[in-house]
């Protein structure tokens, strides 16, 4: 939440900024802001909303030339999303701007104190008090980033502060604790950010800062150190994407792009993971086999999308590696009394690697002296770096804040770590795991295959756009697949629309089916014969109750045909393997009609991507 950047170099600041600002809008769009260091004063422009209003806002009154800056997009947490609390913020003297992620948690006490003291403050943020601290540190004769180290130490919670001193105008200094913070390395010039997608068309060569470090950037070098002042150890690496993967490429949302690049995205994560024999070869997960033979209990901890691979992890670790397995809300998991051991193996599944909810839980059951995998999208983010082993997912940078292509590659991930444990512990024969991965192996073609067919859902999504309410049912995988389809509709539509359990509803919640209320069904293949006709019955219980039926079936099966009045077909698979085939006509379908009420898709409304808050 919320997207920073910093700039020293030889180009315009304001330019580099800006541009870095528009790759990370994802993180948050309630305000913008920036700040230069010009002749001793600080420039700085602010505006609430998305980043236009502030692009608007630089064309009218257009600051000075200056090569060194920051700014920030915000997601609110501490005062609403207006003018005087976007960031950056000042100092009383207007000498220190500060932008910041994360939340401090002692900023009430920090700011009793301040005002004490006769500092007078513009904002409600809990930001603000980091820019009068720093005044008092650099007022009392300290180089900013000393002073930002003794006022780091002053700090609780989770945060990243990246700040400027209008007179020293050759350093830009961050710090950070919990919340992301990268450096770019350039040639004569540096960069810090949230997320390298912010100047990878300066440069691709990054450096991940670790807990409690703070940076100095200068034109010249890059200084890192922990809150005492020592050189703290860093890990440098190349970011193996470029500028046109973080870019719309001719699509009108990021969303779109992402929708459509499936079935690559999928292939990359297989990539190089099925070894010529057939066998599957995960040795970057950093977990050894002896330790994955000594498992016997697997709980799985994410958020939102990834929680929804989660579930489906869980289907397909019991079914071929034979383990128990728990899929839990990750920000309840630390508030019960979790029963983990060295036996008990922890999959954190996040897209960014920064949520805080899960990162919380990982923490928590490390603690507990579980061992913890991630499977994760971002390379360099804080998980893999805070787990024994992580799986990355190949999906490439995922703008839209609906997960989408990265939603379809954690399920390959998944499927890949539990087809990898039966391989180990041989609860699978080796010819049954190879013909699975085989299966896999043609899931890139299969999921194109559906792309192929969305015109009729999209022209759906748009007979729709005025409903009030749709609810999504299924069972098996098929109930994680609903309640995936729900969650992108909710956040990308703002509708109403719940996921069930087919088998549920007749506890409850068959009670909200009336006249031509949209219920969309997935199917589970016809092979899984049991599950398949109960869920047939389930379709005819609410259709005789006026449902208006939009049936998710594979292709040639014509049981459904009489009690669907829509039928999107995909391609035959086998169950576990369906959701990557099922979800995708949904994430098409409340793309579409999302669109149609005019809403934006890669930006809905009080979301941010990365939710790197409790
Ligand atoms: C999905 O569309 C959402 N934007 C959200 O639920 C997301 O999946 C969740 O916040 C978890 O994020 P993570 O995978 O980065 O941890």
């Amino acid at each position: 939440m919320c997207g920073i950047v910093g700039y020293i170099g030889g180009k315009q600041a304001q330019q580099v900024v800006v541009d870095g600002l528009a790759r990370l809008e994802y993180r948050g769009y309630d305000s913008a802001g920036l700040a230069l260091v010009v002749d001793g004063k600080l420039a700085t422009a602010k505006k609430a909303g998305k980043l236009v209003n502030l692009r608007k806002v630089l064309e009218e009154e257009p600051p000075p030339a200056s090569t060194i800056g920051l700014g920030h997009t915000r997601w609110a947490t501490h005062g609403a999303p207006n003018d005087p609390n976007a960031h950056p913020h000042v100092d009383c003297g207007g000498r220190v701007a500060v932008i910041h992620n994360g939340i401090i948690e002692n900023f009430a006490a920090l700011k009793a104190g301040l005002l004490e003291k006769g500092h007078v403050f513009g904002s409600e943020t809990d930001t603000e008090v980091v820019a009068h601290l720093l005044e008092e540190e650099v007022g009392a004769g300290h180089e900013l980033p000393e002073a930002m180290r003794r006022v780091c130490r002053r700090l609780e919670g989770a945060y990243t502060l990246v700040a400027v001193d209008a007179q020293d105008p050759d350093v830009v200094v961050g710090a950070r604790r919990n919340s992301p913070l990268v450096v770019g390395k350039g040639d004569g010039e540096n960069f810090l950010a949230s997320d390298v997608a912010a100047f990878i068309e300066h440069t691709r060569d990054a450096v991940e800062l670790g807990q409690d470090q703070v940076v100095e950037l200068r034109r010249d070098g890059v200084t890192v150190t922990d809150y005492e002042g020592r050189p703290a150890e860093v890990h440098e690496y190349h970011v193996d994407w470029d500028v046109s993967a973080a870019e719309k490429g001719g699509y009108d949302y990021f969303m779109l792009k992402e929708i459509a690049e499936q079935p690559r995205a999928v292939a990359d994560t297989l990539l190089g993971r099925i070894g010529s024999d057939g066998r599957l070869h995960l040795d970057e997960m950093r977990i050894t086999d002896q330790q994955l033979r000594e498992i016997d209990k697997i709980i799985i901890i994410a958020c939102g999308t990834s929680y929804h691979a989660g579930l489906i992890a869980k289907y397909a670790i019991e079914h071929w590696a034979g383990l128990p397995c728990e899929v839990e809300v990750a920000s309840e998991f630390r508030y019960r009394d979790p029963i983990l051991t060295r036996s008990t193996l922890v999959i954190a599944i996040s897209q960014s690697g920064e949520s805080m909810d899960t990162l919380m839980a990982v923490r928590h059951a490390r603690e507990q002296k579980a061992r913890v995998l991630c499977i994760c999208n971002v390379n360099g983010s804080t998980m893999p770096r805070e787990c024994d082993g992580v799986l990355y997912t190949h999906a490439g940078p995922e703008v839209g804040v609906a997960a989408t292509k990265t939603f379809l590659t954690q399920l390959v991930a998944v499927y890949l770590i539990a087809l990898y444990i039966a391989q180990v512990r041989g609860t699978k024969w080796g010819d049954e795991v190879f013909a699975m991965v085989q299966l896999l192996a043609t899931m890139p073609e299969k999921v194109e295959k559906v792309l192929e067919t969305m015109g009729p859902v999209r022209e759906l999504a748009r007979s729709l756009a005025n409903e009030r309410s749709v609810l999504f049912l299924g069972r098996h995988v098929g109930f994680p697949v609903a309640l995936e389809g729900a969650l992108k509709l909710k956040e990308l539509a703002y509708m109403h629309a719940e996921g069930f359990a087919a088998g549920e509803l007749k506890h409850g919640p068959i009670a909200l089916i009336e006249e031509g209320l949209p219920v969309i069904v997935v199917v589970p293949p016809r092979a899984r014969e049991v599950l398949h006709d109960k869920i047939v019955s389930n379709i005819q219980e609410i259709r005789a109750r006026g449902a208006r039926t939009i049936v998710i079936a594979e292709e040639g099966d014509d049981t459904v045909v009489p009690y669907s009045d829509t039928l999107i077909e995909v391609p035959a698979v086998p169950t576990l393997l369906q959701p990557l085939v099922a979800t995708v006509p949904l994430q098409v379908f409340s793309c579409e009609l999302a669109t149609a009420k005019g809403h934006d898709v890669d930006q809905p409304r009080n979301l941010a991507k990365s939710v790197t808050v409790e």
